[in-house]
């Protein structure tokens, strides 16, 4: 042990002498809401005014500034400060120095992994896998946690329609029931079995709520969601993760039908808090609070903080229009001292419960669970299951690892900083395993020809092409490893356009020509266009940006160490024309169908008007997507057979158990992700022609089968109609699928 670590350890141990000293708090101590109670007493309005006030460390320039601004009580919580020694020190200030020894809490971005970072959540969401999902957070919450963090500002479950949305990359994806699955486990990873673990963090649901809906995919962008979207697509993650327990929302940036997400007493007061009963606190997102001046919503900041108050936003991120004003608004009767107290109750709340008051240093051996060799063989494992198949012709995969040689081409095959994707602040490019590293591992330096081809995948430069070009035709196969830079999806990176970018698709179409198969390996941050690439290639791997052990995990497939297992969180559109389209669309009074369909090209000039479908699609892009929701293709072959309902009606009280045989008729062991979706056929008001209600991976070894059950509650067909909720009477189809256009059919009754 260094002298630096002994220090610090020596430190902590000072430090649990202090909070057990300190602990002047501790009345009760299993007696959260007494002890709430007792602590609000005491407090002045300063020290109210400073929980609900939460300070970004760069805002207040020196460290000293930060500790007397601790010491005063003028914040509750801190972003953007970790580190043992910075942490505990800050921690004493707190606990020690200031009147009333409140800890602090400090909130992180941790959106995918501290240092050993997983797939971008949209690949998380393709693996289908809620308990891999919640391994990942917790070994994030682990890593986190050690350097002081005890509130991530994740998880991010917006729904979203929109691939030109640069946030698609932080979300699950486009449907509400996988969505609310992976964020149950995301919650449950993050607090762990005892909220007062010293690894257990507090999680934070976000964007509450509509966000992912912006106009045009622009980022911040106005939402207009109808009740019934909104209830039975937008918020049933956050119902989910509320659920689940998590200790925090996030009020978004956009306006919800014209009224600011942080100012917006439906979504806050009557959803979150009265229909809900969430105890937990609600931060806004940085600067929301001031932002509705600029929405139009607040004539100024002490009005925008008087909205945010009273709709229930407990904490302000980063700005300051809480501490500004919270004063004088009282005096001028705009906000009530109750509900100043009620957002201080919130905040002690999650403090209390997190253990902070009991234990708010931290360990400096705990720093030891970074980058632990288990965690990274579960990136390993999380980013296999989170690749997509989305073509396989003539076996052009899996290669064998007696090849002679492959060309290894393409700006993401050794992009380490790109494959961690977006949101990520902690992970270092120098701990990510590149597909370079990787392939040269399995096949030895030699038998891998590497020439980048492009330097970066906005690159439109062809200088390099004849070189690639000599690579491909020396070798057995080539392989290209091309998608987007991480920079260009995440927060405010949003694109009009979403095919690959830079010279990539004239790269491609020069490596084809040479004959040599061609295996296209798509590493990105959103659902690219990339049909003609599909079309052109003999195999693609759509693997994400896949976080830190990206190259072994592509490795693995490629070499068919196991088959590849993931499926499509959201649908793969066209192009940006066809935005929307999501699988659970209605179904219209004229839907698009093959007959119906006029291709651009097939009008004969000066037709006539008549002759046209008149029916739901698009001259160029037809009725379909590219790639269903749900989509993955595997090494070995699925065949779905037996279909049973264990009763043909039910009440709306009632449940059905739904069962289908699953056979692995391939020749690789391998997992398949078996899929249920019901369509209700008439509603009060229109339904979805298909709803994902159940899913499940299983592995099947080649060769045998497996039988998978579901139970089917009336209560899991309840909708909002625009009024209330509940399941109506009528009749439904049932689908045991391997995507959601296609699968065995049944049909059932709800009386
Ligand atoms: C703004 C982002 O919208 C939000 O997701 C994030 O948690 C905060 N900034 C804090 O960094």
């Amino acid at each position: 042990m260094n002298s630096i670590k002994r220090l610090s350890t020596a430190l902590f141990a000072l430090l649990m002498i202090l909070a057990g000293s300190c602990s002047r708090n501790q009345a009760g101590k299993n007696d959260v809401e007494g002890r709430v109670e007792k602590l609000l007493a005491q407090m002045t309005l300063d020290e109210k005014i400073g929980q609900m006030s939460q300070l970004e460390v760069g805002m207040v320039g020196t460290e000293e500034n930060l500790k007397k601004a601790v010491r005063d009580g003028r914040c509750g919580s801190l972003l953007n400060c970790w580190g043992v020694e910075r942490v505990n020190e800050l921690q004493r200030v707190a606990v020690k120095e200031s009147r009333l020894g409140i800890p602090l809490i400090i909130g992180r971005d941790v959106i995918h992994g501290y240092r050993t970072i997983f797939p971008i959540p949209l690949g998380m969401a393709a693996s289908w896998d809620p308990e891999i999902v919640k391994k990942a957070f917790r070994i994030a919450a682990t890593e986190a946690s050690s350097q002081g963090i005890k509130w991530a500002f994740a998880p991010m479950i917006d729904i979203t329609w929109d691939p030109r949305w640069g946030r698609v990359a932080e979300g699950c994806g486009e449907d509400p029931y996988l969505a609310s699955a992976l964020a149950k486990a995301m919650v449950e990873g993050f607090q762990g079995d005892s909220l007062t673990d010293p690894t257990s963090i507090a999680a934070c649901a976000k964007h509450y709520c509509g966000y992912g809906f912006p106009e045009g995919g622009r980022d911040y962008n106005t939402t207009y969601i109808t009740e019934p979207v909104l209830r039975n697509v937008v918020l049933k993650p956050f119902k989910a993760a509320k659920d689940a327990g998590a200790l925090s929302f996030m009020s978004a940036f956009n306006d919800l039908d014209g009224v600011p997400a942080s100012g917006n007493e439906f979504t806050l007061k009557q959803i979150l808090r009265k229909e809900w009963k969430f105890d937990g606190l609600v931060v806004s997102d940085w600067g929301s609070v001031p932002e509705m001046v600029v929405h139009g919503y607040a004539t100024d900041a002490k009005d925008a903080a008087s909205k945010a108050i009273n709709a229930g936003v407990d904490i302000e991120m980063a700005t300051t229009t809480y501490f500004d004003n919270i004063k004088s608004l009282l005096e001028e009767k705009k906000i009530t001292q109750e509900e100043i107290d009620n957002s201080v109750r919130n905040i002690l709340r999650v403090k209390f419960k997190l253990g902070l008051f009991d234990n708010p240093f931290v360990n400096p051996e705990a720093q030891k669970s970074i980058l632990e060799p288990a965690s990274l063989e579960h990136a390993r494992k999380v980013a296999r299951e989170s690749i997509v198949l989305l073509k396989n012709v003539k076996n052009t995969l899996p290669l064998s690892t007696g090849i002679s040689s492959v060309a290894v081409i393409g700006p993401l095959a050794d992009s380490p900083r790109d494959q961690l994707g977006t949101w990520c602040f902690d992970g270092n490019a120098e701990n990510s395993v590149t597909p370079l590293k990787a392939l040269r591992e399995v096949l030895g330096d030699k038998k891998v020809i590497f020439v980048a081809g492009l330097t970066y995948s906005r690159d439109k430069k062809t200088d390099q092409f004849s070189k690639a070009v000599a690579a491909a035709k020396k070798s057995d196969a080539v392989i290209f490893f091309g998608g987007e830079e991480w920079i260009l999806t995440g927060e405010g990176q949003c694109r009009g356009e979403i095919n690959l970018p830079g010279a990539q698709s004239e790269l491609i179409a020069e490596l084809v020509k040479t004959g040599k198969p061609v295996i296209l390996v798509i590493m990105a941050g959103r659902p690219l266009a990339i049909g003609n690439e599909i079309d052109e290639t003999g195999a693609v791997l759509y693997a994400w940006h896949g976080g830190t052990m990206a190259g072994p995990a592509i490795a693995d497939l490629l070499f068919g160490k196991e088959s590849p297992s993931g499926k499509l969180p959201i649908t793969f559109v066209k192009g940006s024309g066809q935005i929307p389209f999501y699988y659970y669309r209605n179904n219209t009074g004229r839907p698009g169908t093959q007959q119906s369909w006029t291709p651009i090209d097939s009008i004969p000039v000066e037709n006539p008007q008549t002759s046209l479908g008149y029916k739901s699609f698009q001259l160029d892009y037809g009725f379909t997507p590219l790639l269903p929701f749900g989509y993955g293709l595997s090494y070995t072959t699925f065949a779905y057979s037996d279909l049973s309902l264990s009763a043909l009606s039910m009440k709306t009280d009632g449940s059905i158990v739904v069962k289908a045989k699953v056979a692995n008729t391939g020749n690789m062991d391998g997992d398949e992700i078996v899929q249920l979706y019901i369509r209700d056929r008439v509603g009060s008001i229109t339904r979805p022609i298909k709803e994902l209600k159940g899913f499940k991976r299983i592995h099947i070894k080649k060769g045998e089968s497996a039988d998978v059950e579901f139970t089917l509650k009336g209560e899991d067909l309840a909708f909002f109609n625009g009024k209330i909720t509940a399941t109506e009477p009528g009749k439904f189809d049932v689908w045991v699928s391997t995507n959601s256009d296609e699968g065995l059919h049944g049909e059932f009754v709800i009386e």
